[in-house]
């Protein structure tokens, strides 16, 4: 086997908030990987960094009343321990705000500039005339232009789900100072992003990706992209860009370039040769670990980006979905944001690691921490069924054995069973469908405390105490938890040392499967994981509800990208959805569009008699003519909220089936359904 050379990255965390639960997740996910790849023998090396630019910082350090140096200094020395604390095995740990993320940030954007793939042009925005800062759109807040509703933002309304301009708010006001913005007018500096249109669909649905958001991706795609503002005036904590005085570089823009910043700064600590990654015609492989939120990041301008520069592109973006606790969002009051550090102040990391693994999947549904499930499942797998297998055995070995493994085994088709598993097992690591590695792993480990079970080597301890057979017996249960630690070494890193030194051995690899241990001395057992107190649990949440030092991270624009990447939904989700009969009443084309047509819908009447009218944009042009469709019937998603679009909002979506192309088919009712009739 050729060792494979890759490089792995997980999402820079902000410089300005604790690591929480839902950032472990990410790193345990991705941690896991590199360990398997290495275990497997391939040279796998893993880099991250704090994400150390924006508005936010700035402020954050403002509020302390330190400089955004120090503040970012503090904070990385903060994450980096919370990461060790959970056995995180970064290669390199740096920060953006670097000086080789400053070179690659300017050659990069020159080399868009030089291409052309830079436009300029002025916009107007809102501007906080106390504080001389312009505004993004969470620094505004003020009423809804449409239902009124109090304390909106300045994108859109959770009310009532219309989107806007922050101009276009009622009293608007700058969260930061109070004051009344008013609008001012600069220049900025865009990505040509809809000029790699073409290249991204071929890049997007080359393998880089998982099927749904590769989906989804495509989407965004055949929506029409585009540019992207990559400026932002002064003050901003970050790059100035060069040939400009007081524009500075978006966080977005030098963040994933913080990625090749930080293995930079590897290489040249290490022998690693930086070119032989990011080359353009590399074959050495670049994995990015993500969340769902910042999708369209890493999938739309980073390879666009990098594309443009002469780099090669990530060879696989891997998208995972959030962490909620108990069923729901992280919460302060519910006592369940919990931060990294507040954890590992009462319990073990491996516990957290072990259920995250039994729970992550390759695909980008939420996970869920159920914290009585979490105690229930560590307790019993890792000292019920794991553990259990070596301490059930060592105890004859050490006293009656004089701490010798036998020369033959008791049923060595127990250990062909389980290191028949290895080649399932891995293709699991390797597409990151943990849980069922897990669950391959514990039925081993529930044959193991079978066949100990059955053998029942204390009785046979009691009748033949030095007996050959028991020898064997126990050592066969010792080198079943020998394989099994070997396949969860990934999750359990420390568990993995505590066994080598029980087992007297140097540390195990993949290939140590193919192998037993006989005729060899082992340690005097110690037990290797304790049970989970619940009482620990709660002290956690408890301590969560009531700390006053953690502080969530503010995310300089990541949002769950709209729309569904097909996981199981409920019967509840599903009755969410208001499915109405709609009428088309006109249907026009647009220009510049290839695949929209505009319709107005009638959905019947409100309670107060009002005639209810939609405009829905929808991707159907290449099977209907506009005007074959005045008159018929279809059915709408009637409460999906507003999306802004480039032609305007589109106020609901129609349902239709179809290949594509010509052949979509409008759902049509019977024609005795009528305008508004809900969907059941
Ligand atoms: O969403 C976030 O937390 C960002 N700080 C992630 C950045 S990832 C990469 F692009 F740098
Ligand atoms: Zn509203």
């Amino acid at each position: 086997m050729n060792p494979r050379k890759i490089l792995v990255t997980s999402a820079l965390p902000y410089a300005n908030g604790d690591i929480h639960l839902g950032h472990i997740m990410e790193v345990v996910q991705t941690d896991i990987w590199v360990r398997f790849q290495k275990l497997q023998g391939h040279d796998c090396v893993y880099v991250c960094a704090d994400d150390a630019h924006g508005t936010s910082i700035m402020l954050s350090a403002e509020e302390r009343g330190i400089s955004p140096q120090e503040l970012i200094d503090d904070v990385k020395e903060q994450h980096e321990h919370d990461f060790a604390g959970f056995l995180i095995d970064f290669d390199n740990f740096y920060t953006t705000h670097s000086k080789e993320n400053r070179e690659f940030s300017e050659s990069i954007y020159l080399a868009l500039e030089k291409n052309d793939h830079i436009s300029k042009r002025t916009i107007k925005q809102l501007f906080d005339p106390e504080k001389k800062l312009f505004l993004a759109d969470r620094y505004v807040v003020g009423a809804c232009p449409k239902c009124h509703a109090e304390n909106q933002y300045g994108d859109n309304c959770e009310v009532c789900g219309s989107t806007y301009s922050p101009s276009e708010l009622i009293n608007p006001q700058s969260v930061i100072s109070g004051a009344t913005p008013i609008e001012k007018e600069s220049e900025h500096f865009f990505f040509r992003v809809p000029m790699f249109s073409d290249m991204l669909k071929k890049w997007t649905r080359s393998g880089t990706l998982q099927n749904s958001v590769s989906n989804k991706v495509n989407e965004w795609l055949d929506d029409e992209l585009q540019e992207w503002d990559i400026s932002r005036d002064k003050p901003y904590f970050g790059f100035e860009i060069p040939n400009t005085q007081g524009k500075y570089f978006y966080v977005w823009l030098d963040a994933p370039i913080g990625y090749m910043a930080s293995f930079k700064n590897f290489c040249d600590k290490t022998d690693y040769c930086f070119d032989d990654y990011w080359n353009e015609n590399s074959t050495n492989e670049v994995h990015h670990f993500i969340g769902k939120d910042i999708i369209n990041f890493h999938t739309l301008f980073w390879p666009a980006m990098l594309s443009s520069a002469n780099y090669r592109t990530p060879s696989a973006v891997h998208a995972h979905g959030f962490l909620t606790v108990n069923g729901t969002k992280m919460s302060k009051s519910r006592g369940t944001f919990i931060n990294a550090s507040t954890y590992l102040k009462h319990l073990d990391a491996e516990y957290l690691r072990y259920y995250l693994a039994s729970k992550l999947s390759s695909g980008v549904e939420d996970l869920d921490l159920n914290l009585e499930d979490f105690v229930q499942k560590v307790n019993s797998d890792l000292v019920g069924k794991l553990a259990n297998i070596a301490s059930r055995c060592a105890g004859f070995i050490e006293k009656n054995f004089a701490g010798k493994l036998s020369e033959n085994l008791d049923t060595p088709e127990i250990i062909v069973e389980i290191q028949s598993k290895q080649q399932d097992i891995a293709e699991l690591y390797e597409k990151l469908d943990y849980s069922k590695a897990v669950r391959l792993i514990m039925a081993s480990a529930d044959l193991a405390n079978k066949f100990i079970n059955e053998k029942q080597p204390w009785v046979i301890a009691k009748k033949n105490p030095n007996s050959e057979e028991l020898q064997a017996i126990c050592s066969t249960g010792i080198n079943a938890f020998r394989l099994l630690v070997i396949y969860i070494k990934p999750v359990l890193p420390a568990l993995a040392v505590k066994a080598e030194s029980f087992l007297k051995i140097d540390p195990l690899n993949w290939k140590d499967l193919s192998y037993i241990l006989t005729n060899h001395e082992i340690s005097k057992f110690n037990a290797m994981v304790q049970r989970i107190e619940p009482d620990k649990v709660n002290m956690i949440v408890d301590e969560t509800k009531h700390g006053s030092e953690s502080k969530p991270t503010v995310k300089e624009e990541a949002k769950e990208p709209a729309g569904t990447f097909e996981p199981e939904i409920s019967v509840d989700d599903f009755f969410k959805i208001d499915l109405r009969i709609a009428k088309i009443i006109s249907a026009s084309e647009i220009e510049d569009a290839d695949k929209l047509l505009k319709l107005q819908l009638d959905l019947g009447k409100d309670e107060k008699g009002n005639q209810i009218h939609r405009t829905v944009f929808s991707g159907i042009k290449s099977a209907y003519k506009p005007e074959e469709m005045i008159g018929m019937l279809t059915v709408v998603v009637a409460n999906l909220r507003p999306r802004k679009m480039k032609f305007g909002i589109s106020e609901g979506m129609i349902l239709a089936a179809g290949p594509g192309g010509k052949d979509i088919w409008l759902i049509e009712p019977h024609s005795g359904a009528s305008p508004g009739m809900r969907v059941t």
